[in-house]
């Protein structure tokens, strides 16, 4: 009796995998994207691109008329990439998860922020589980790719969807397969960028990883959901702790008069065991300055202090005050004060050539240059207009701002700047990114 129970299940398990596996190599799978974002966009298009339907689905309805638009609004993602394929059909979006019936695979790309307290803010994710839970049925492969925690797949996503009498592994298949995508990046990019993937069970892993090969060049399967999970959080917590390291080597250059640009250029030579990081105005971007909490969060409740995250970030978190401090002392330099100053800065967007401002240092060196009475002023060819502290400053012309200013603010290095012009034209540059790097001038003034 047990055993003919247990051989019914192994084919239930065998003729739901089955089915996938067929609908996934013949690419007559349904796939579906949930969150449209830096992420989503960009992951949708490689599988409409490889000959999948794709459907994405977003909670903001502005979200999805632009998409259906056919314009991109991802940067990464070229217009005559996108259009085409919402154009042919192989492509679309919409807000109602009552789709969701109808997909074979589904990847949730839905941010995954901080709190104020530094814990993790799982809303997102959890109102798309529910969406998913709601509308799952028999062959689906749920697949979570936002950043997180590990043990998110297996505590949080497995439960709720459980509970609609499905069984994982039998009825339906769920992996993390964490996403690495570096916007701006102009050699790795979604396709060929290596996709790490971990299931619940091993048929979930399989179903996983067919998936992901019969659209990105590379997969690397991985023998768990925390295992996958925990690859992302270490990747970016590298990172992160190394920024860090350098930020803080920074500081003390800057004590002993030695320049650490050069220091970390000469460091680079060495043909092993050393990778160059290079300091800044402080982190940004939705990844480096966020992730890292996530694990520090976890390890909490198991009793581990990451001590390593919570020294980089705060010295990571002390840079913008260092850029004003920079700032103040270059400007009594020339006898001036900040308060009353022209301020002008070049670059607000968190990194070289992109127009992603979340988490900018721009933004808190802004902040504080306005709270201590500056004129403050700034040129990006990426960003239009940024808020800080309740006003709209808009993006104004590279060298209108560079001529008026009294100290001018490098604090993104973006390749469209004329770094001759802005060298011949300022009074004084604070340069926090090496992009005058080469340049000789005693009005220069670097990090
Ligand atoms: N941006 C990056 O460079 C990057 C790189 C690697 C990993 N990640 C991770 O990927 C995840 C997504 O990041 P992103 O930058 O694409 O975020 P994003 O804010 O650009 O996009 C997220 C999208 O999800 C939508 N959304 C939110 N809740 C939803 C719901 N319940 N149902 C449907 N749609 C919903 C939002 O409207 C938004 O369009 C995060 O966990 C992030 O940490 C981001």
């Amino acid at each position: 009796m047990i055993s003919e129970t247990v051989e019914h299940t192994d084919q239930r398990a065998s003729s739901a995998a089955a089915k996938l596996r067929d609908r996934i190599s013949k690419k007559t799978a349904r796939v579906g994207v949930l969150g449209l974002g830096y992420v989503g966009l960009p992951l949708s298009v490689e599988f409409a691109r490889a000959g999948f339907e794709v459907v994405g689905i977003d909670v903001q309805q502005s979200k999805v008329d632009q998409f259906n638009s056919g314009q991109s609004y991802v940067k990464d993602v070229e217009d005559d990439v996108f259009g085409p394929l919402v154009k042919s059909g192989k492509l679309r979006a919409t807000a109602d998860y009552s789709i969701i019936q109808e997909l074979d695979t589904i990847d949730i790309c839905v941010p995954t922020p901080l709190r104020k307290t530094k814990d993790p803010d799982m809303t997102y994710v959890v109102s798309a589980t529910d969406a998913i839970a709601e509308h799952l049925h028999p062959g689906l492969l749920v697949m979570l790719e936002s950043t997180t925690y590990p043990g998110t797949t297996d505590e949080l996503l497995l439960p709720k969807l459980e509970a609609t009498g499905l069984k994982v592994g039998r009825d339906f298949f769920l992996c993390f397969s964490p996403e690495r995508v570096d916007p701006g990046n102009p050699k790795f990019h979604t396709r060929n960028i290596p996709k790490v993937v971990g299931g619940i069970t091993p048929t979930c892993t399989e179903m996983g990883a067919l998936f992901y090969k019969q659209a990105l060049e590379t997969v690397v399967p991985v023998s768990s959901t925390r295992v996958a999970e925990m690859v992302k959080l270490l990747e970016n917590t590298f990172r992160m702790i190394n920024i860090g390291l350098v930020n803080e080597l920074a500081l003390m250059c800057d004590r002993m008069n030695i320049n650490v640009w050069e220091i970390i250029d000469a460091a680079a030579t060495k043909p092993f065991g050393f990778m160059p990081f290079y300091p800044g105005p402080g982190l940004g971007g939705h990844c480096i300055p966020i992730d890292p909490f996530y694990l520090s969060w976890k390890s909490k409740q198991s009793g581990i202090e990451a001590r390593f995250i919570e020294l980089a970030g705060y010295i990571n978190g002390r840079m913008p005050e260092f850029v004003i401090e920079k700032i103040q002392n270059a400007l009594n330099d020339i006898s001036k004060p900040v308060r009353g100053s022209r301020i002008h800065i070049l670059g607000v967007a968190y990194k070289r050539d992109i127009e992603d401002v979340r988490e900018s240092p721009a933004l808190d060196i802004i902040q504080l240059l306005l709270r201590r009475g500056a004129y403050v002023t700034f040129s990006d060819p990426h960003v239009t207009g940024i808020h800080v502290e309740g006003r709209k400053l808009q993006s104004q012309e590279t060298m209108a701002g560079v001529d008026a200013a009294d100290c001018v603010v490098i604090l993104t290095n973006h390749s469209d700047f004329d770094y001759d012009a802005v060298v011949g034209r300022s009074k004084l540059i604070v340069d926090t990114r090496n992009a005058l790097k080469g340049y000789e001038s005693d009005k220069i003034v670097r990090l």
